[in-house]
């Protein structure tokens, strides 16, 4: 049986990384990673370097490689440098998808995109896959006309927005969640926002979304999120109940204290309804994704 040819872009990343775990023990899946460094966080694994801002280098890896499917996670993913750093965004969320398509419809691969929440402005959340966008920072606006920019080049393609990543990733930066245990474990002070919304997504959840989107050859908008909406102060606080840990160093902040570059989106979250039907979708609970994260990273 010929194997399906899967490339990954962002192979290094908070997602890319499980992604590959997962796929790379699947033995009718032909895999390629791909990721801006030199080499893979995974020993092991096919693995090439590839700028995705890079047209030519694009065309060689896609046209050589002529994968069946391209999970791209690869993305300008710092909200607030987006602000300052504006064409460097662009190149990345926008112009590498745009090669992406081009050369993903010669070799009729599909595309599954990761997108976010951030396409909202947050007035009105949940959102749902019908909701019309309205960014309001960079990020956001970089991150729909990369969805647009795949409508508009008529590749087979799905979209999946998402929010809050949180689970095992091994390498590179760490996600809420360690960032919470480790402060706290350190008896550190942090100050968490108390009024941005969200159902936060436990990456291994994220991950089986992806592979019934390409078990059951699906295309359009997909939300995948958490199964619960609290506020991050209270995402933090249950972080240190179930790791029994001391709450008197977490305190509550707003996002205006913060002063940050970018605005964020404040009542948003995603609506999971249609992932939950034609997916069978079923996030975990939070303390069933944080049993896990305890259990292989010995949190
Ligand atoms: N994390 C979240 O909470 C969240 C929420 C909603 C949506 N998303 C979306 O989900 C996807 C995955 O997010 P993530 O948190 O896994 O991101 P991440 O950890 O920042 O990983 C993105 C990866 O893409 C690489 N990359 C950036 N520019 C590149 C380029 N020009 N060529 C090749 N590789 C490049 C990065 O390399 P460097 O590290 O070297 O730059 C990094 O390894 C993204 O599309 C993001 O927009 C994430």
């Amino acid at each position: 049986m010929r194997k399906l040819r899967i490339l990954v872009t962002g192979a290094n990343g908070m997602l890319g990384q499980r992604i590959i775990e997962f796929y790379s023990a699947n033995k009718n899946v032909e895999l390629l990673g791909s990721s801006f460094e030199e080499k893979s966080v995974i020993d092991g694994i096919p693995y090439i370097s590839l700028d995705l801002t890079d047209k030519k280098a694009v065309k060689k890896v896609v046209t050589e490689f002529y994968p069946d499917v391209i999970i791209h996670t690869a993305a300008y993913t710092n909200v607030d440098k987006c602000e300052s750093d504006k064409e460097a965004a662009y190149s990345t969320n926008v112009n590498a998808v745009e090669y992406l398509a081009k050369y993903g419809k010669i070799t009729q691969a599909k595309i599954i995109h990761l997108s976010t929440d951030y396409v909202f402005d947050g007035n009105s959340g949940p959102y749902t896959e019908e909701d019309r966008p309205e960014p309001i920072g960079y990020y956001g606006r970089t991150k729909l006309a990369g969805e647009n920019a795949l409508k508009a080049s008529g590749v087979k393609h799905a979209v999946i927005r998402t929010n809050v990543l949180y689970g095992v990733a091994r390498h590179g930066r760490q996600d809420f969640v360690k960032w919470v245990v480790n402060s706290l474990k350190d008896e550190k002070p942090i100050r968490i926002v108390n009024d941005q919304i969200n159902n936060p997504t436990f990456i291994d959840d994220l991950v089986s979304a992806i592979s019934g989107i390409i078990e059951f050859d699906k295309s359009g908008v997909y939300n995948i999120g958490g199964s619960e909406f609290l506020n991050r102060y209270q995402f933090t606080l249950r972080i240190a109940d179930y790791f029994g840990l001391d709450k008197s160093f977490i305190s509550e902040i707003t996002t205006a204290e913060l002063n940050q570059p970018a605005p964020r989106p404040l009542k948003s979250g995603l609506v999971i309804l249609k992932a939950e039907t034609e997916l069978g979708y079923k996030p975990r609970t939070i303390e069933e994704s944080l049993s896990l994260m305890r259990k292989e990273l010995q949190l």
